[in-house]
């Protein structure tokens, strides 16, 4: 039985000022750039964020693009509105995985739009109890040839609590350890591991099977995939072998996709 409150309304105070106007560091120093370089939106054009937590996504997409965002998380909704004035910007809490046609009708009204150009889903669709309820929320609000964007944990590598990293004794190679990958997994994450009552959110972890045979019921044709890799760097004694491995393990996956 799946624990079905994946919100993050219980953490929504940390995550809004880990966040910030610019993004967390994975955002600002590795996704945005990505996004920037290759996620064409241009003036004029309309994006509907999924699951869009206390809507970094609009502020980076800058003020002349139409954005509707969605989360489940009233308090990060709030703070989504409190910090965007832009006519053009609307956030909306409901439930990304149930139908969201009129959650949405006002909203589309006010900023006229029939089907957005793009729909993104960044870092949240493994916070989604039923993420192929999501992924069949994009294709109906998508123009045909419309582009679906989804940032996620690397689903091979980053399997929480199930991978990591560890040194081989005898050759004194690091390596990364997978412990369960094909199995959908529903995983309890401590905000703040060292508190004894921290607030836990919820991790679903898939396969790249599943996800790409949801990506086809909902009618998405996959364009590109890219995996990107930390740009932390470790110093010291381990330095060498440490940047190697985050060089070669990535971090996160971008699966771009269309409706035909
Ligand atoms: C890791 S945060 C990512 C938020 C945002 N996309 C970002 O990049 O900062 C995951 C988000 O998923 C939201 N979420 C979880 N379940 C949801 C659901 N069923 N419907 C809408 N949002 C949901 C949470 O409230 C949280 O804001």
């Amino acid at each position: 039985m799946l624990n079905q409150d994946s919100s993050w309304q219980n953490v929504s105070g940390w995550y809004d000022q880990l966040v910030g106007q610019t993004g967390h560091h994975f955002h600002s120093q590795v996704i945005f750039p990505y996004l920037k370089t290759h996620w064409s939106v241009v003036a004029g054009e309309s994006v509907l964020d999924l699951a869009c937590g206390q809507g970094v996504l609009a502020k980076f997409l800058g003020s002349a693009v139409s954005y509707i965002g969605v989360d489940i998380a009233r308090n990060l909704i709030e703070a989504a509105q409190k910090s965007d004035q832009n006519l053009l910007h609307k956030y909306i809490t409901a439930d990304v995985t149930q139908n969201l046609e009129v959650r949405l009708k006002t909203a589309k009204a006010q900023l006229k739009i029939d089907k957005f150009d793009h729909a993104a889903c960044i870092l949240a669709l493994q916070n989604l109890a039923h993420p192929s309820e999501c992924l069949k929320n994009i294709g109906p609000q998508l123009k045909s040839g419309g582009t679906a964007i989804l940032v996620l944990n690397h689903p091979c590598f980053r399997i929480p609590r199930q991978s990591g990293w560890d040194t081989n004794p005898a050759t004194k190679l690091v390596y990364r350890w997978i412990n369960r990958y094909l199995s959908f997994l529903e995983i309890p994450i401590k905000a703040h591991p060292g508190q004894r009552n921290s607030p836990v959110t919820w991790s679903y972890h898939f396969a790249l099977q599943d996800l790409f045979s949801w990506l086809r019921e909902a009618g998405l044709v996959v364009t590109d995939l890219a995996e990107l890799v930390s740009d932390k760097e470790s110093l010291g004694k381990a330095a060498k072998a440490e940047n190697r491995s985050r060089a070669e393990i990535p971090l996160f996956m971008v699966i771009q996709a269309k409706k035909l």
